[in-house]
């Protein structure tokens, strides 16, 4: 941001709060107390902090228990509930609390944000630094900048900064302690020393940094997630090209990823995206865009939601198809709740709302998935769950891959062929070896392949 040295002393080695402890602010506490900062991490949710301060992550993350155990006997990291303690304890307040869609609208639903905010804010009586690493509306980081400072005892004394978040989820802990970049958005240089302090074994890392200030700190996270779901929906709006006319979009993809202009990453089709990002963001970013009268510039994000969400019924019509025309009565064994595998995260999972149409329309479904079964119970209660793959697919009807967990592409067609009452298959994810499955004697069917060697009609 500028190079002058702030006249106010930054804390070296800050005592850190994390406010939040879901996915991303566990994960980004404990990493923090990895790295030999002392932190104390911050939930209104009783039980998540009392399962914290047990030694449990209560979610699926590859990694991060024995990380949090090792955290723990550190004596570095802590967690509470109680805000006066974080306002006493922290030099930098992280906060990471839950953006979700709104209910009935597209907008972010930022009362957790607001919260969290305003308790910090009300109690730190002194010089700190408060991080928000929710991803936001443009805006939002501008706005809460003076809110805080008009209601805190320490007045001007209390920063802001926003440091967006790019970590995925099954690789949280990677992410974190090796991210491929840094954003800051700070308004002061003492903001931008203060917090890079704060990430000082990552920056030496010669991690790249970007310091920017606030807005484009918070355009920088929805940007990066609208490019993302763009390129999935762009290959799979082509699957459905290919669907009319007997390509195929997996020979496609190959052939478009190879261009390196284009890359492969991401370029994968199939059911489309979820989760508790990617399709709150982009809707949240269309309409913050819209409140700002660039409603046209990201217009097209309104079709990439839309191409993700015919993915999931046009999967519904190939179960449909493979079991002869109605799924009234129909067994269908649904593998993968979540909405990605290494994850037990089922907001908008792409595969729970599969299974979920396929009920409606009278199938009797049984999902199994290797972490999130709990999780997509809790949400959907009416659909059956099963404990094992075995279990799933005995005496199933169709087959449906919805989540792409490891052990699904292993299972052998053989084996699973003889536990099945019909060897019929949608491979939701183009996970599974097509060729070994039909020799296998199994009708494989998935998004965006031909069935049968179709000529398209001459133009
Ligand atoms: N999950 C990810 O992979 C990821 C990645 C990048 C960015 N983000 C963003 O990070 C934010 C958090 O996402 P998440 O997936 O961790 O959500 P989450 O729902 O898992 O966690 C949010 C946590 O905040 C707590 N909380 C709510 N209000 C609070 C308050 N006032 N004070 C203290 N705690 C409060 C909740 O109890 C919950 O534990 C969102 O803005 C999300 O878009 C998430």
């Amino acid at each position: 941001m500028t190079n002058a040295t702030p006249a106010t002393p930054i804390a070296e080695h800050p005592r850190m709060t994390v406010v939040g402890t879901g996915y991303l602010g566990a994960t980004h506490a404990i990493c923090m107390a990895a790295l030999g900062f002392e932190v104390l991490g911050l939930d209104v949710d009783e039980a998540k902090v009392a399962a914290l301060s047990a030694g449990d992550v209560p979610f699926f993350e590859p990694g991060l228990p024995e990380k949090l155990r090792e955290a723990l006997d550190s004596g570095r990291l802590h967690f509470s509930t109680d805000f006066d303690e974080a306002a006493r304890f922290g030099d930098v307040h992280f906060v990471c609390v839950g953006t979700p869609q709104q209910p009935g609208s597209h907008a972010a639903d930022l009362r957790f944000v607001e919260s969290a905010f305003r308790e910090l804010a009300i109690r730190i009586d002194r010089k700190a630094l408060l991080v928000g690493k929710s991803t936001v509306p443009i805006g939002t980081a501008a706005r809460l900048a003076s809110e805080i400072q008009e209601i805190s005892p320490a007045g001007d004394a209390l920063e802001l900064a926003w440091n967006p978040e790019f970590l995925r989820e099954g690789f949280a802990v990677e992410d974190t302690l090796h991210p491929n970049r840094l954003v800051f958005g700070v308004t002061t240089a003492w903001a931008e020393e203060q917090l890079s302090a704060a990430f000082r074994p990552i920056l030496d890392a010669d991690t790249p940094l970007i310091v920017s200030d606030l807005a484009t700190a918070e355009l920088v996270k929805v940007a990066a997630n609208s490019f993302l779901a763009t390129k999935i929906s762009y290959i799979n709006a082509m699957a459905e090209v290919c669907e009319a006319t007997g390509a195929d979009v997996t020979l496609l993809a190959d052939a478009l990823g190879l261009d390196d202009r284009i890359g492969s990453s991401f370029l994968k089709p199939g059911l489309g995206f979820g989760g508790g990002c990617l399709p709150k963001d982009i809707r949240a970013f269309s309409h913050r865009a819209a409140e700002l009268g660039v409603g046209q510039a990201v217009a097209f994000l309104d079709e990439v939601d839309a191409i993700n969400i015919r993915r999931r019924v046009r999967t519904v019509d190939l179960v449909r198809e493979l079991a002869g025309g109605s799924l009234a009565g129909v067994r269908v064994a649904a593998l993968g709740a979540a909405f990605k595998p290494n994850s037990d995260d089922v907001r908008d999972a792409p595969a729970l709302d599969v299974a979920r149409m396929l009920y409606l329309e009278g199938a009797s479904v049984n999902v199994y998935d290797p972490e999130a079964t709990e999780n997509a119970h809790r949400v959907y209660p009416d659909l059956d769950y099963a404990g094992s793959l075995v279990d799933a697919v005995t005496g199933a009807d169709v087959v449906a891959l919805l989540t792409e967990w490891q052990e699904f592409r292993e299972a052998s067609p053989e084996q699973l062929g003889d536990l099945v009452a019909g060897r019929r298959v949608v491979d939701g994810r183009h996970a599974l070896d097509a060729d070994r499955y039909r020799a296998a004697g199994w009708e494989y069917r998935a998004l965006g392949l031909p069935t049968v060697h179709e000529q398209v009609a001459a133009p």
